[in-house]
């Protein structure tokens, strides 16, 4: 089907008045031939039938049931499970001949194509278990051959960008309710796959259109003259003046002034003609002003009012790639950075061609990002999703332990250091995990030229190892020994943290994650994931448990990582020793000791930092580690570790895992960050400008 028929099939308002349709049709836009492509057969049979056919088939998967000529909705599970192989390179197995990358691209969209012809379900297709699934060295060392495999796309409001782009659509007082949820995937909540519009939301979709529509037209009249009341919208008064019905051109100019619905359409366009006949036919049957708010209720039920459209709009080129629209562009870059995404001086610039080669795109990405870091709210909002330490607040902490402690301060101290690392803007993976800087309780009253929170005068001051409150402007340089970077930071390490101790086990599987780029594999049912309790050993004794051969295998990779962090106690706060109870001593009576129970006496021990960088896939950082330091400063060094860094920044910006079709995008992304002296802006405006960022690919016949 041809995104043009798309897009005049779209403009017929009943349709797009039901948001869930434009699901189907994106599926329409998407579907391919019918009958199997010979090549695939072959691929299949060259690369898998020899495993996975006869009596006794590998991984008791057998390739018969997987003639594609008998793809349908029942064998669709098995078919899923074969792309996610091919798209994660994980079959055929290391030890064979890998096929070539743009034949098994090739397959893969296919089987994409023909999976959503029959209905079937991709969802496990689209959100895969996380991308670090995919070989690191295909993506960023191995010869390139895989074409770009990109898909059009719906990608559904954050709530941010929901709230902001319909509020500056349709006047400040919105009584709107937060329709869009949010969960995590892949690590990151704003994610483009698997975030449909269910029925609840759906109704409350069509509660707040209404509302809006009612807000935008607030109005009273004096004599004949439409006076418009604050918060509704200038440009509506002559669609509510009872006398006079308006002529077209009035109604192409309120619509124009609504921010949310200038992306895809044009004036004069049969969208337009539509709204119009709307507005006359309500008019007709009732009053100028319900006439109005109809018109309007049906912009906000608009598809533009819910999702990011994000279809290719541009004509396709030889490889079947289609670029974004310069509009479609100009909303992604707004989505990308910013939740109020639609600039209309860019939209004018756009318009003219400004956007019409990568490197004007880099221009206007490099103009965005010139402004300050509050204007781009979506670029901190990576470093929180990415390092998770806003979470510290959520970990219940004694207060009778440690009076001292308050965790929002904490993760606004965190919050503080990133900006400041992101302001100079030099070596910033290097500087997020090895800096001694810090902020301490965030003393924003201190600092010049920032507005923020100023926090209840806690002595926060002491989780940092600190007498009293630093004097000066911040942040302070710690003591080398002390503080390392964001993993050292208290935010993080209360995040990561169980309510009295220490989570070395987490510690560890973050860095495995996030900075080395490896999966590890969910906890089996099967265990009982729990560690003796025994509060007169150590974490570390406590977690010799998972030294059991079966356990090892999955924690091997995690513990080592995660017990230098022992060199700091469960508040974040440095320590040179342990403390332990001690049942060796009479407990201690409780200070009523009606009321309170006693507690255990408590001795310290010698303290253990050391850890080990095992399985790295950088042989030039494996090794054991003495302490946290040796271990951040090692994993700062690593090549590999920037490029995993880079990684998750692409997921991030691109709203969905890199497949192997994006090793252009993400070589090109890691090579601009280390040309600019580790630059995060030079990284997001390569993102931004890339292949992946700007094209979408539809399924060619091999
Ligand atoms: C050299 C033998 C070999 C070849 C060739 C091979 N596989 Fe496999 N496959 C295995 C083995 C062994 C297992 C089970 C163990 C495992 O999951 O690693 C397996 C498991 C699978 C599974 C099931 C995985 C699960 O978790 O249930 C699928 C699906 C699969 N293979 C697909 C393919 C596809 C598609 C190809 C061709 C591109 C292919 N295999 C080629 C050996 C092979
Ligand atoms: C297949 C991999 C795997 C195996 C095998 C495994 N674990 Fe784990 N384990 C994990 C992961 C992953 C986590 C972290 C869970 C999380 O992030 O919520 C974990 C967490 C734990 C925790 C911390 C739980 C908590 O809530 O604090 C304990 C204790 C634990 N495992 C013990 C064991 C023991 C004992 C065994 C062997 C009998 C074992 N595990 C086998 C993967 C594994």
């Amino acid at each position: 089907m041809e995104m043009n028929g798309m897009r005049s099939s779209a403009s017929d308002l009943g349709r797009r008045m039901a948001a869930t349709l434009l699901l189907s049709l994106l599926v329409q836009v998407t579907s391919a031939q019918e009958t199997p492509p010979r090549d695939v057969v072959a691929f299949l049979d060259q690369h898998c039938a020899k495993c996975h056919s006869g009596a006794k088939p590998k991984g008791d998967f057998t390739l018969t049931r997987l003639d594609p000529r008998m793809l349908t909705a029942t064998t669709a599970s098995e078919w899923i499970e074969t792309a996610r192989m091919l798209i994660m390179g994980e079959m055929p197995p290391a030890s064979r001949p890998r096929p070539a990358a743009a034949a098994s691209a090739q397959v893969v969209a296919w089987l994409r194509a023909e999976l959503k012809r029959v209905g079937a379900d991709t969802h496990e297709l689209e959100i895969q278990p996380t991308g670090n699934h995919l070989d690191h060295t295909r993506l960023f060392s191995d010869p390139l051959d895989a074409p770009l495999d990109n898909p059009p796309r719906l990608w559904r409001f954050s709530p941010q960008l929901y709230f902001g782009l319909l509020k500056a659509s349709s006047g400040e007082r919105n009584p709107l309710t937060q329709a869009m949820s949010s969960e995590r995937v892949d690590g990151f909540f704003d994610m483009a796959a698997g975030r449909s519009i269910d029925v609840g939301t759906l109704s409350t979709l069509m509660r707040n259109a209404a509302r809006m529509a009612a807000s935008a037209t607030v109005h009273h009249l004096e004599g004949d003259k439409v006076v418009m009341d604050r918060g509704g919208l200038g440009s509506f008064a002559a669609l509510l003046d009872p006398q006079l019905v308006p002529e077209r051109k009035a109604l192409d100019a309120a619509l124009n002034s609504l921010l949310v619905y200038r992306r895809t359409q044009l004036p004069g366009t049969e969208e337009y003609a539509a709204l119009y006949a709307l507005y006359l036919k309500t008019r007709r049957e009732s009053t100028a002003a319900v006439a109005a708010r109809a018109v309007l209720t049906a912009v906000f039920l608009q598809p533009e009012s819910m999702f990011r459209l994000e279809l290719g709009l541009d004509p396709a080129d030889p490889q079947g790639r289609r670029r974004l629209s310069p509009a479609e562009i100009v909303f992604a870059l707004g989505g990308a950075l910013r939740d109020q995404p639609l600039d209309r001086a860019q939209l004018d610039r756009a318009r003219k061609g400004a956007l019409d080669t990568r490197e004007g795109v880099a221009t206007e990405v490099r103009a965005m990002l010139a402004a300050p870091l509050s204007s781009n709210p979506r670029i901190l909002r990576f470093f929180q999703e990415y390092f998770a330490y806003t979470s510290a607040p959520d970990v219940f902490k004694d207060k009778a332990l440690n009076p001292d402690f308050y965790a929002p301060a904490l993760v606004g101290d965190t919050d503080q250091l990133i900006q400041v690392i992101l302001m100079r803007d030099k070596d910033v993976v290097k500087e997020l995990l090895t800096t001694r800087e810090s902020f301490i309780g965030s003393r924003w009253d201190l600092v010049k030229n920032t507005g923020g929170p100023v926090y209840p005068k806690t002595n926060n001051f002491r989780t940092y190892n600190l007498d009293a409150w630093p004097e000066g402007m911040q942040p302070v340089q710690l003591p080398v020994d002390q503080r390392c970077g964001i993993l050292t930071q208290p935010s993080w390490l209360v995040a990561r943290s169980q309510n009295f101790n220490n989570d070395a086990i987490r510690r560890g599987k973050w860095i495995r994650e996030h900075l080395l780029g490896q999966a590890i594999l969910d906890v089996p049912i099967t265990v009982c994931a729990k560690l003796p309790d025994d509060l007169s050993q150590t974490l570390r004794t406590r977690m010799e448990v998972t030294r059991q051969e079966y356990c090892w295998t999955c924690h091997q990779s995690m513990n080592p990582l995660g017990l230098a962090f022992e060199q700091y106690d469960h508040f974040g706060r440095y320590r040179t020793s342990e403390t332990v109870e001690d049942p060796s001593k009479p407990p201690i009576p409780g200070r009523n000791p009606k009321l309170d129970p006693p507690t255990a006496a408590k001795h310290e021990v010698a303290l253990d930092t050391t850890g080990a960088l095992d399985f790295t896939s950088d042989p030039t950082i494996d090794g054991p580690v003495a302490n946290v330091h040796e271990l951040l400063h090692r994993l700062a060094a690593s090549t590999r570790v920037r490029q995993v860094f880079v990684r998750h920044a692409f997921r991030y910006w691109m709203g969905r895992p890199e497949n192997i079709g994006d090793a252009t995008s993400l070589r090109e992304a890691d090579t601009a960050y280390v040309a600019s002296g580790g630059s995060m802006k030079a990284l997001i405006v390569a993102l931004l400008s890339s292949d992946s960022f700007l094209y979408r690919t539809v399924p060619t016949s091999p």
